[in-house]
């Protein structure tokens, strides 16, 4: 006899370098599921509302300095974390709309001197895997038009640079780059396309883990 299985949440991440407008968008989309009555949640990593994250808001503002491996692996337990409360929710049939994830974690630490990819990913083995990964990219120029940085740890230009290439590293075939140098209305068009296909090819297949 055929499980009765009920459609599972799909988990999406939006990923991409600082000023690329992927939180905005990811609220928007969160918004308009909900609104049409699909069960979603916006999601962030770093979130600074936990124990770990109130550390990892202190090191972003500089009030406190941690060595580059120990801050890495904070950012990591921040998600670990996080991680009973998101495999439940996604089971039962919330849509995880988040705001970075694994691979900010990886491209901005292995963006320092002496941290590698392979060591940075080590800890993020076992937590969720996500069902779509949207990589928000912004030409130099457009990123030259908007907003500037504001004044946490990473917020400086060639920082920024070196992430984006690492973003570039990291990412595999199933990633879709999103072109970020679009008004809000129009992203949102191409984000929502993408969030529905997602999530109803996700429906029915088990939640993967990273390995
Ligand atoms: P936010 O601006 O999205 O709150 O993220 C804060 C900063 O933390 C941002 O510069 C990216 C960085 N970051 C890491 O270095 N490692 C991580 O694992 C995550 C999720 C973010």
């Amino acid at each position: 006899i055929m499980a009765n299985k009920i459609p599972r949440g799909a988990f999406i991440v939006f990923e991409g370098c600082d000023r690329s407008g992927k939180t905005t968008q990811a609220k928007k989309i969160v918004e308009y599921l909900n609104e049409h009555n699909v069960p979603s949640q916006f999601v962030n990593f770093p979130d600074r509302t936990t124990s770990t994250g109130q550390v990892i808001n202190d090191y972003l503002r500089k009030k406190i300095e941690l060595s580059d491996q120990a801050a890495h692996l904070i950012f990591s337990a921040n998600r670990w974390e996080r991680e009973p409360t998101l495999t439940k929710l996604i089971n039962q049939g919330t849509n995880i709309i988040c705001d970075r994830y694994s691979f900010s974690g990886v491209a901005f630490s292995a963006a320092k001197e002496g941290m590698d990819i392979s060591w940075c990913f080590a800890p993020e083995k076992g937590l969720p895997k996500p069902d779509a990964v949207l990589l928000f990219s912004l030409n130099e120029e457009a990123l030259s038009k908007r907003e500037g940085f504001g004044d946490e740890r990473y917020e400086v230009s060639d920082f920024q640079k070196k992430v984006a290439e690492n973003f570039n590293k990291i990412k595999d075939n199933t990633w879709i780059d999103i072109d970020a140098d679009k008004d809000i209305e129009s992203l949102g068009v191409v984000v929502k396309d993408i969030v529905m296909d997602t999530i109803q090819r996700s429906q029915y297949k088990p939640l993967e883990k990273f390995v």
